[in-house]
């Protein structure tokens, strides 16, 4: 394809992008997919929206191919194959979940063009919808398979689960695996660390009468002294430690807290440290995107290294050397492109 030709299909799908989440926070695609062909006047109705609005977006649905539209009858329908990747129902496979991602790093572009001139980094606070689309992400790509494909990468971890042991989760946001845990195993006591007041305050919101559990909000960049030793039997992370400030120092409280048989299970991006090897990545572009204007961006903006989501799979098994590891197993998942699972002993 011509490179003008790839780039008009880009401005077409960036925008497609913005309203795929739109339909999806409007829960459009989970109404239409239960109507019959109807017009856009039935189909606004039915959602509780605004026609005007509802006409329009429908407008970009069908020359996006997303949505079919017959003029004979001015019906519109969304074919049951595309709802199975666009609505609730769908659950993991619901790719809208995502598109969400492109309009919360549009809303800091302005603040990202700065940082580009005067250095520095975009803070939290400036993603008001982080935390909630994080946890709907994490809800459907680790939840998902967290009992399935998850907890066997570590053999005889859902005997001990069972049995009763401490696990502790960094940077768990929302904490909704970590919650999932607790409920599926009673016996072990849990407890989430996060940056993010706003999101350790819901997450205790969602665990109320759960009493093995408990969300801490601190600041974990000083872990390498902090952390208590030898107290866990299993830490996370999940796709949580190249946001941080001090990766390495988490990495090495992470080494500290461990008991001597404790595992350390670490979800974090596929990729290489080097951009050639990216180049068929099937998320490369998108990956790189929300790595500057989301990942690297918060880390500066706390002062820290700014690692930056494609760090890569050999930087990451330099910091978990040099935080004292000895034994990192790195495992993929057959349908999951974007992560690596390792699997690290002290
Ligand atoms: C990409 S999110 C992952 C959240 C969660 N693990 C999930 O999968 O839904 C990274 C998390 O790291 C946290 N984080 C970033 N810097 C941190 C720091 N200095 N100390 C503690 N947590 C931090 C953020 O608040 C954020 O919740």
């Amino acid at each position: 394809m011509p490179f003008a030709e790839r780039l008009l299909r880009a401005l077409n799908d960036g925008a497609l992008c913005l309203m795929v989440s739109i339909g999806h926070r409007t829960a459009l695609f989970d109404t239409m997919s239960r109507l019959a062909p109807a017009t856009s006047d039935e189909i606004a109705a039915e959602a509780g929206l605004q026609p005007r609005y509802v006409r329009e977006w429908l407008g970009a649905m069908v020359t996006g191919r997303v949505v079919e539209y017959d003029p004979e009858t001015g019906r519109y329908r969304l074919p049951a194959e595309h709802a199975a990747s666009l609505t609730r129902a769908a659950a993991a496979d619901n790719m809208a979940v995502f598109a969400q991602y492109i309009g919360e790093l549009g809303r800091v572009e302005g603040d990202i063009v700065e940082c580009f001139r005067k250095g520095g980094g975009v803070p939290y606070e400036k993603f008001t919808r982080f935390h909630e689309v994080m946890a709907e992400d994490s809800g459907q790509s680790v939840l998902s398979c967290l009992e399935s494909h998850i907890l066997p990468l570590v053999p005889g971890l859902t005997e001990r689960l069972e049995q009763g042991i401490r696990v502790l989760d960094l940077g768990c946001g929302r904490g909704r695996i970590l919650q999932r845990l607790a409920v599926s195993y009673p016996n072990s006591r849990f407890v989430g660390m996060d940056l993010s007041e706003e999101a350790t305050a819901y997450a205790r919101t969602q665990a109320v009468g759960l009493g093995n559990i408990e969300y801490v909000a601190r600041d974990l960049s000083d872990f390498d002294r902090t952390a208590e030793p030898d107290a866990f039997d299993l830490v996370t992370t999940f796709d949580a430690i190249h946001d941080q400030a001090k990766p390495l120092n988490v990495l090495k409280g992470i080494r500290r807290t461990l008991r001597p048989d404790g595992v350390y299970l670490m979800q974090d991006i596929s990729g290489s440290s080097h951009v050639h090897k990216d180049v068929e990545h099937p998320l490369g572009t998108l990956l790189y995107t929300v790595s500057c204007m989301h990942c690297m961006t918060v880390s500066l903006a706390q002062g820290g290294e700014g690692l930056g989501a494609m760090w890569g799979e050999e930087k990451t098994q330099e910091y978990l050397r040099r935080a004292g590891f000895r034994s990192i197993n790195v495992n993929r998942l057959a349908h999951d492109v974007q992560n690596n699972w390792y699997v690290v002993r002290r």
